[in-house]
């Protein structure tokens, strides 16, 4: 039996990560946060000082990368047998991380990998193309969003509660140029699944999202 899928694709900042952890624990689910496989393709293409233009190299690192995940009380991400974790949330490694997600290669090679995690008894998948490329059979799907104002306010207290510098105006520009580079991307950009419910989370608290998420399933 195919395990069921539960889709939340959306922008960065839309509460995704935390809606989506906490959907997938009520449900006994697994969950997929696919964001964090491309950001430790950045910060594998970083290891290897690798030029952004190298798309070779790219997509050789991408193959070669051997990536574990240790669900725990807090994720810990493994890559090539190295911790990197806290790495892995830095505003440089996402800027990175869509940088290489364009590239159609490694977005291929990363498909198997994403699909891998599709077990029983469910799977909550997060990212940007989980319902219209990854999962496009989910029988469940969301589309999570909310005002980049908001989105920016949000990322800037994460960041200042895991005290990184971080500066509220830039923060937004670079959700915004984030934005715009995964929704004008050729291959998968970012955009809403059919049949996808929409779900604006700009003035909602995390519960009341969370509540709507699992009344789609119930
Ligand atoms: O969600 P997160 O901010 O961790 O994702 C980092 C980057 O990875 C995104 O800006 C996007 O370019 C890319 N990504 C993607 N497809 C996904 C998940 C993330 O292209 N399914």
């Amino acid at each position: 039996m195919l395990a069921p899928v539960l889709t939340i694709d959306g922008p960065s900042g839309a509460g995704k990560g935390t809606v989506s952890r906490l959907v997938a624990k009520k449900l006994g689910w697994h969950y997929l946060d696919s964001g964090s496989i491309y950001r430790s393709v950045a910060i594998a293409v970083q290891n290897a000082s690798i030029d952004l233009a190298n798309i070779s190299d790219i997509v050789k690192v991408t193959q070669a990368m051997v990536l574990e995940f240790e669900c725990g009380d807090s994720l810990i991400v493994k890559l090539n047998g190295k911790d990197i974790t806290n790495q892995l949330g830095l505003e440089s490694t996402g800027n990175i991380a869509s940088q290489v997600a364009a590239i159609p290669e490694v977005r291929a090679v990363l498909l198997q990998k994403q699909q891998d995690f599709r077990q029983l008894p469910g799977l909550v998948a997060d990212g940007r193309d989980m319902g219209t490329v990854v999962f496009p059979d989910a029988g469940y799907k969301v589309f999570l969003t909310a005002s980049a104002e908001k989105r920016a306010e949000r990322r800037y207290k994460q960041l200042i509660e895991k005290e990184i510098d971080a500066n509220l105006a830039e923060i937004k520009s670079e959700i915004e140029t984030r934005d715009r580079r995964d929704m004008e991307r050729e291959t998968a950009p970012l955009a809403m699944a059919s049949g996808s419910l929409y779900i604006d989370s700009s003035e909602m608290t995390i519960d009341s999202v969370i509540e709507e998420v699992l009344n789609l399933i119930r």
